[in-house]
């Protein structure tokens, strides 16, 4: 079987500790940030049509961080590049509620315009890396 590519973005570790575990199991993957992709020319040395994609990234309202839509339009630009056929995408909500299963949904379709094909998705729930302030009245309700 092909060696797996494992792209992450990760703001606060979470990401980042899923995607090393992930790794250890899989054996053969290597493993690379988004960032580093984004700031050299390497993604033409590291995709490649042969090895299967796994995007990993955190939900960020509902949606992919920008970092990965950038890193999509930079692959995108390099029209000679090799890139993947085959895709999978693991999201790392810190909610397990469906309502985050959203934050495939541009990546897909971007990942579909080339021809790669999502072929696995999933969700790791992991803690909060964010609070979200509620109005003084709803506090009170749960506290009630
Ligand atoms: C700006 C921002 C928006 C977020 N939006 C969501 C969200 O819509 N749904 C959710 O479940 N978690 C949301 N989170 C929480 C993170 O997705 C979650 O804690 C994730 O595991 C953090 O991963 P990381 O440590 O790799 O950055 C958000 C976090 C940030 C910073």
């Amino acid at each position: 079987m092909s060696p797996h590519i494992l792209c992450y973005f990760s703001g606060t570790g979470n990401t980042e500790l899923v995607s090393m575990l992930l790794a250890e199991q899989l054996g053969d993957a290597s493993l690379h940030r988004v960032e580093s992709i984004l700031s050299t020319a390497r993604s033409r040395t590291v995709l490649t049509g042969d090895h299967p994609l796994v995007l990993l990234y955190p939900v960020y309202a509902l949606d992919a961080p920008p970092i990965v839509y950038r890193l999509l339009a930079h692959l995108r630009r390099n029209e000679n590049e090799d890139v993947p056929n085959r895709a999978a995408i693991i999201t790392v909500p810190c909610d397990p509620h469906t309502t985050n299963s959203a934050a495939v949904l541009g990546v897909r379709r971007r990942l579909g315009r080339w021809g790669c094909r999502v072929c696995y998705e999933n969700q790791v729930v992991m803690p909060a890396n964010v609070l979200w302030s509620y109005p003084e009245h709803w506090n009170r309700q749960l506290l009630e």
